[in-house]
């Protein structure tokens, strides 16, 4: 049985992040075979194209860290209806320099949650649109919009309601599958 490595971004910079939590949860209800590692963000400048002729070493240990894994989560809270632009920026230092974008084929998923009822329903779809034009094979179905109450997760990663749990562990054995439909497919470049 292959193991796959699976590289989360937190889209949240803020402590107490609510999809931090989420992360973590989701990491005891996948399959054994997703090893998980985060893909850190928040230390990143913003991106501007000047770095291009010499990438700074920033953001060739964030192209470096998605090289190393074979699928990328987001997991991500919604700001404004959009994508954080921390996350934003995350993305922009992986697709350059130009011609070395690091989410080519890369097999990826969006999940995301908030304190409101659509739980980041528009920021998924920003996302989807980004990791698109970004050539990610991304995983359309399922959805996952969580609304986050106080003691869904407790602090050990643990979900409190059943039918969240559920939910959740069908989402990552459905994202373990597609992984590997995607790598089947579409073998990660030498
Ligand atoms: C928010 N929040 C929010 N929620 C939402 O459902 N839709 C939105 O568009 C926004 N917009 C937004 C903008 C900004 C600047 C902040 C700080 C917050 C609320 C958001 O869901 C809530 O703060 C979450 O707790 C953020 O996720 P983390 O940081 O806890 O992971």
């Amino acid at each position: 049985m292959s193991r796959f490595q699976v590289g989360y971004f937190v889209g949240s910079i803020s402590s107490g992040s609510i999809n931090r939590q989420l992360a973590q949860a989701l990491i005891p209800l996948a399959p054994e075979r997703l090893a998980f590692c985060e893909i850190p963000i928040v230390d990143l400048p913003l991106y501007r194209r000047d770095y291009d002729d010499d990438y700074p070493a920033a953001g060739r240990a964030l192209k470096d860290a998605i090289a190393a894994v074979d699928a990328v989560l987001f997991v991500t809270p919604e700001y404004n209806r959009s994508i954080p632009g921390a996350l934003k920026n995350a993305i922009d230092w992986a697709s350059r320099p130009r011609g070395t974008n690091s989410f080519a084929h890369k097999p990826s998923a969006v999940i995301g949650a908030s304190t409101g009822r659509l739980g980041t329903a528009f920021a998924q779809q920003s996302l989807r649109s980004v990791l698109s034009f970004c050539n990610s094979p991304q995983m359309n179905a399922p959805e996952a919009y969580i609304t986050v109450t106080p003691g869904l997760i407790e602090d050990d990663g643990r979900v409190t309601v059943e039918s969240t749990e559920a939910f959740l562990r069908m989402f990552m054995e459905e994202f373990d599958a597609f992984i590997e439909r995607v790598l089947t497919v579409l073998p990660p470049r030498a």
